[in-house]
Order: C-alpha cells, then structure tokens, then sequence
C-alpha cells in the first residue's frame, strides 16, 4: 500500500494533464473523438457499474452465466500451476470465478492503470485467498511489452501464462488496435500461454441498440458524464443540457458508435480555449465492436493466437474464447 502523501496528487495532476492534451487534440481534430478511458473516472466508473445491472444490459450477466459454468472445464485446459495474467482488472469481480476454479495458481498478475484500484484489489483478493501470490502490475495494459523482469523469478518462473481479458473490453478496439493488443498479449503470456477472451456477439440490432439506450437513462449519463469531468478537470463550460448521448448499430461495421450531439449552435471553453458547436455536430466517445465467429477467428488468426475452445450462452448473446499461442 502506498501512504505517501504526494503521490496520488502528483498521479492526479499527470493524469489532468493527459486528460487536457488528449481532450485538446480531440476537439481540434475532424471528426472530433475522445478517447474512451477517459468516461472512467470515479463517477464513470460508478455510472459503468450502474449500466452492468441494467435489464438492457446483457453482456454483464451473460457473461458472468458462462463463466460460471465453464471454469471447471476452463481450469483443465489450462492445467496446474499457471499464473493468471489479468488485462485492466479493475474491481476483479470477474476474476473470483477464475480464482475459485484454480486453486493451484502460481501466481495472480492484476494490470491496472489505476494504482488506487490495483492496491485495493490487491489487498482484497489476499485476504480472500490467503494462498493466493498476488503481483500488482501498473501500467497501460495497451503498451506493456513484457511483464516486469522480477515477475519472473522464484517459484513463477516457467509458469504457463494464462491471461485474461473479459467484459468485450476488446470491443472499445477498432479492429487493427484489437489485432496490436492480442499481438502483444502473444508476446506477453509466451509459447505455451493462453488467453481467455470475453466478446459480444453479433445480434438482432434492435437488442444492441437497447443495450446502449436504455430506459433509464444511466448510458446517457454515462457518456455525458464526460462533459461534466471536463468542467470540473479542465475549466470547461459545457451546458450539459444543450447535449444528448447518442449510440446506434452501423451494421457495416459491426459496431455501436457513441457520441455527444449538440442540440444548438454553441461555443464552449474548454482549457481556456473556445469550440464553436454546430447543432447536431457530434463527438465521438467509443466504439463497442461485435463478433460472430468468424470474425472471432480471424481475429485470433492475426494475432498468432488458435481458437481452442468457444463456450456460449443458450441466447448466443455473449463468447468466452480460449485461444492458445499458435506453434
Ligand atoms: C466496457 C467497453 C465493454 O462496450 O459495452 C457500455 C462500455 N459503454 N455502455 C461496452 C459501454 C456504454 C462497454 N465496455
């Protein structure tokens, strides 16, 4: 646990000062993005949490259904002694269904970008498994070439990696980021490593649709949220109701495309600098890519990855993929 007293405000002010740029550059470019990490700060990641247990939501719960029953399969495939690498592990909720199937874990390797959340996990998941060796890993999951060299000594070493990357987390990717991110996770977890993959499935658009507008409203303020993160980090002055989340199917593309649409003719401030709005002028906010098994396997194909294993909800909503790394 870090009680250094400056570290978290300097982790902060590092992390206003990415949000600026990465903000700045977004509204200067046409089409206007920004990038989806950025929906999760405290209230973001609250507001996440809210739309998993909405009843539009499925990907949550269907997932949560497959793994529950597939681990003890699951466990077998991937034999004693691995250690479990986990991709952007948050809150780790997902990851107690792994955990209970493989009690002979060499090893659990949380990465997170967040330090607070990684610390906090940490210290729960070794108080519920004592047994348990657990190594925190900060960093960008998206830029980690290898996992750092003191991983790999002691009893870890020669430890089959088994990684994990659930919650079609994958589908925020456009597919060549989708294809650079299994490349490095090869690279990551080894000759004899596996990855077991969460992904959303392709289906009747409407149900898609409904998954990101629900009844609720809680995507809308999910996404609008951002607008209100950039008032309070950056010194803008958006008017959160001259604005409207906005997600539909481009079934094209085979993904939901969200933005925030300006609802009039505006000019914002956003760190110091103005931004003229034309009504129904949008910015982009994220993509949620779905698969069907094709695009499954040639995704896994890219990468250097095999498809050894698909389990799937009787709905055929929602996959979890074992891949292993191709010899
Ligand atoms: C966290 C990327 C899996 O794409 O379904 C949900 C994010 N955004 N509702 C998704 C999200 C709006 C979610 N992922």
């Amino acid at each position: 646990m870090n009680l250094s007293p400056t570290a978290p405000d300097r982790a902060e002010a590092g992390d206003r000062d990415e949000f600026r740029d990465a903000v700045l550059a977004g509204l200067a470019r046409q089409p206007r993005a920004i990038p989806p990490r950025f929906l999760y700060d405290a209230r973001g990641s609250e507001l996440f949490d809210a739309i998993c247990e909405l009843p539009e939501y499925y990907l949550t719960r269907t997932e949560t259904g497959i793994l529950t029953a597939c681990t003890p399969e699951l466990a077998l495939l991937a034999g004693p002694g691995c250690a479990l690498v986990e991709f952007g592990s948050g809150s780790s909720v997902k990851t107690r269904l792994l955990l209970d199937a493989m009690p002979d874990l060499a090893a659990y390797v949380p990465i997170d970008i967040s330090r607070q959340h990684l610390d906090a996990t940490a210290e729960r998941l070794r108080r519920d498994y004592p047994r348990l060796r657990v190594e925190p890993v900060c960093a960008d999951y998206m830029a980690l070439e290898t996992l750092p060299v003191d991983l790999n000594g002691g009893d870890m070493s020669g430890a089959p990696r088994l990684g994990f990357f659930p919650g079609s987390t994958i589908g925020n990717l456009e597919p060549h980021e989708a294809t650079a991110f299994l490349r490095r996770a090869r690279t990551l977890l080894g000759d004899r490593g596996a990855l077991v993959l969460g992904v959303d499935l392709k289906k009747d658009p409407q149900r898609l649709h409904d998954a990101y507008n629900d009844s609720a409203g809680v995507t809308a303020a999910f996404t609008l949220n951002l607008l209100r993160r950039m008032n309070r980090e950056l010194g803008a002055t958006f008017d959160l109701s001259a604005f409207a989340h906005e997600a539909f199917y481009d079934p094209v593309e085979g993904r939901i495309a969200i933005y925030f649409r300006s609802l009039r003719d505006q000019s914002v401030i956003v760190a110091g600098r103005p931004f003229a709005f034309t009504a129904g002028e949008r910015v982009h906010t994220e993509y949620s890519y779905k698969y069907d098994t094709a695009d499954i396997a040639a995704l896994a194909q890219s990468a250097g990855f095999t498809i050894d294993r698909t389990w799937t909800d009787p709905g055929r909503q929602f996959a979890v993929v074992y891949l292993e790394a191709a010899a």
